[in-house]
């Protein structure tokens, strides 16, 4: 999947703007404040028609304006689509080929979007839900009926936790619960555990080709269960176990929903030991390394790179842009323009976007 063009009409600094792309690096530069994030946010919009760096989508329409419209076609081998987005107090309203759709999954199913701004270098000292939602979201491209199991368990998780919060309750029907949860938790496990083995396929030679040293990048899954148990049964047993802290709490207090990961980078877990720059390093190549697990040419992620060029060595940079070169469609964002021939570069400034 590929963007063939964007167009914007009172998106953040812009009043009109209409670019189009080409597949391999689009390298978009310009000074601070020209507009270049805005430019990249308004493509990741289409993924989930969220921001990735606001939760208010109000702020993404031109201030002093009542609406804002992102057009963008996409390419998807033999397949064009049109997705047509308007951003008004009222809502957001969202168009595929002229369709009016009322589900984002519709959107998410359709597109895949990597993206990776600076502040990722704290995926690990955020909280674990940052880190679940990002492994949730690049399994549910990974495997079909992740995302299904996922909801299902938060579902019953819900259920659960509102009956907590009762007096009195029917501990009968938290039995039920409790057998339904587990079997939801086992797939989960499962699924989370395979995919974890085959990001960490990848992860050491990504990271050694940004980096240029031969270095062991691991991806650590911490789940609830020990190997080679019986998956089913120890799943039941963790959440009826725990009744009695669960009461307590009034809610669940044990359970997949709070499993976590961490990078090791030789050995040495990075949130303690890595360098900022090392971390850069491993949490780019973390997020990258989904790309290489969609086996569809046609599906591989478009990749978002904000600002990352800034915060690399001039010997990491200039790696990791022969490295991109094996993705379909990438947009970088620099303030400084790097020559380098089979680049398209897009000049951003007060009077829009030009290629230069
Ligand atoms: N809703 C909005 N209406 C009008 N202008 C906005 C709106 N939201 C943001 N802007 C302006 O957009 C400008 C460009 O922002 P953007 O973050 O895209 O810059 P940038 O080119 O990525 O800069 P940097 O190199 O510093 O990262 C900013 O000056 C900001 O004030
Ligand atoms: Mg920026």
């Amino acid at each position: 999947m590929i963007i063939e063009s964007l167009k914007l009409n009172n998106f953040r600094n812009f009043k009109t703007l209409n670019i189009h792309f080409t597949k391999g690096i689009n390298f978009l530069y310009g000074k601070n404040g020209s507009g270049k994030t805005n430019v990249v946010e308004a493509i990741y919009f289409f993924y989930l028609t969220k921001s990735f760096r606001t939760n208010n989508y109000l702020q993404l329409i031109k201030i002093n304006n009542e609406f804002s419209v992102i057009n963008g076609i996409f390419n998807e081998g033999m397949m064009k689509y049109k997705i047509d987005i308007q951003l008004s107090k009222d809502g957001k309203k969202v168009l595929v080929n002229n369709k009016n759709i009322t589900k984002i999954s519709e959107l998410s199913n359709l597109l895949d979007i990597i993206y990776f701004i600076p502040k990722e270098v704290n995926l690990f000292k955020e909280s674990p839900k940052v880190r679940r939602n990002f492994l949730n979201l690049s399994i549910s491209k990974f495997d079909d009926n992740y995302l299904y199991n996922l909801q299902n368990y938060e579902k019953v998780l819900k259920e659960r936790n509102d009956l907590l919060k009762e007096d009195n309750f029917d501990e009968n029907l938290i039995k039920i619960y409790d057998e339904q949860i587990a079997k939801f938790s086992c797939y989960i496990y499962k699924i989370r555990k395979k995919y974890v083995l085959e990001l960490n396929k990848y992860l050491s030679s990504i990271y050694t080709k940004i980096s240029g040293n031969n270095e062991e990048l691991k991806l650590h899954y911490v789940p609830y269960i020990n190997e080679n148990e019986n998956y089913l049964k120890v799943f039941k047993e963790i959440y009826s176990s725990n009744l009695e802290n669960d009461k307590k709490y009034k809610r669940t207090t044990e359970g997949i929903h709070l499993e976590d990961i961490y990078l090791t980078l030789n050995d040495k877990n990075l949130s303690f030991f890595g360098s900022q720059g090392e971390n850069r390093t491993a949490i780019l190549s973390l997020k990258l390394a989904p790309y290489f697990l969609i086996n569809e040419e046609n599906k591989k992620p478009i990749i978002i790179l904000d600002d990352v060029l800034s915060e690399l060595d001039s010997s990491r940079k200039t790696k990791f842009i022969e490295f991109l070169k094996k993705f379909n469609q990438v947009f970088i964002t620099s303030t400084n323009k790097i020559n380098d021939l089979n680049l398209t570069y897009y000049l951003v400034s007060d009077e829009g976007v030009s290629i230069k």
